[in-house]
């Protein structure tokens, strides 16, 4: 899909951060883009101040962690807009806690909108997108789902699945006129730290504060990149059918010496502390 001019876009988790921005540069590139988040109130707003800016956006509340609600989803933007070229599962959440201190209620939250949220997004849309002939399916993963560290615990698990789902989904989808990419960014300046705000009850996390990235930037001793610039990346990979979306240089050189300790059977290492 080198043009994307006139075609539709559903992007999840687009009331905020990498899907807020991704909005954004799709509008621009002449797209029509069916909004999906959580969030209502902050949906609502983000599509009302882009529609008033000339932008041709549907807002559509959902909860990617349900089957339902993301083939409802579907439903709303084939009755928009009749088509769907472009389809980003973007929604994701972290839990801020390590796999020794989850319990069910935290885990069964982060994998349900991180893992099902992007299954579901597929198992709802790509088929569709086989008979039309032509697509491209972004699933949004992160240089957390090819570096492990020992501090991030079940959002880890959940984005290696989603590295292994669009993988497999790729090479499902070959020869089909249905792309796939993957992006694994490494830190963006959003409100990820905040994902608690939306978590249901049953979780267990409590609201969170604000955390200024700033926080982040020092615990993991990088440099937050724009959301917009990502969001570039992903256009670019749509246009050009690229499958891996590395925003940061330094997520390959952490890959390098993690396939080497792979390859020489070394244990992990936490990649921040080499
Ligand atoms: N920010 C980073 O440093 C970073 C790095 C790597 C990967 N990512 C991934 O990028 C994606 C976007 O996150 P972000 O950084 O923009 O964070 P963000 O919190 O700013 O945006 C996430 C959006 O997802 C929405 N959302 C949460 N649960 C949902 C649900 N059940 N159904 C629908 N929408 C839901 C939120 O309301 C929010 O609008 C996530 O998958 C995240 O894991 C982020």
């Amino acid at each position: 899909m080198k043009d994307l001019k006139d075609k539709t876009a559903v992007i999840t988790g687009a009331a905020s951060g990498i899907g807020l921005a991704l909005t954004e540069r799709c509008i621009a590139e002449g797209m029509k883009v069916v909004m999906a988040d959580i969030e209502a109130p902050k949906l609502e707003a983000e599509a009302a101040r882009l529609s008033a800016a000339g932008g041709d956006v549907t807002a559509f509340v959902c909860d990617v962690s349900d089957s339902e609600q993301v083939e409802a989803l579907k439903q709303a933007a084939l009755a928009a807009y009749g088509a769907v070229h472009l389809l980003v599962n973007n929604a994701g959440v972290a839990s801020g806690k390590t796999h020794v201190n989850a319990t069910p209620g935290d885990l069964d939250w982060v994998i349900g909108v991180n893992v099902l949220g992007v299954s579901y997004g597929v198992a709802a849309f790509a088929r569709m997108m086989i008979k039309q002939g032509e697509g491209h399916i972004v699933n949004t993963a992160s240089e957390a789902g090819l570096i492990a560290t020992p501090m991030l615990g079940s959002y880890h698990t959940s984005k290696y699945a989603v590295v292994g789902l669009s993988e497999g989904l790729a090479m499902e989808l070959e020869g089909t006129g249905v792309g796939v990419s993957c992006l694994c960014p490494e830190l963006i300046n959003t409100k990820i730290f905040e994902s608690a705000r939306n978590a249901p009850a049953s979780s267990g996390l409590p609201a969170p504060g604000d955390i200024p990235i700033s926080f982040a930037e020092q615990m993991m001793g990088t440099t937050a990149m724009d959301p917009a610039d990502a969001a570039a990346d992903v256009i670019y990979a749509v246009k050009a059918n690229r499958f891996w979306i590395i925003t940061h240089q330094v997520t390959l050189e952490r890959m390098a010496k993690r396939n080497e300790d792979l390859e020489r059977g070394r244990r992990p290492r936490n990649p921040q502390a080499h």
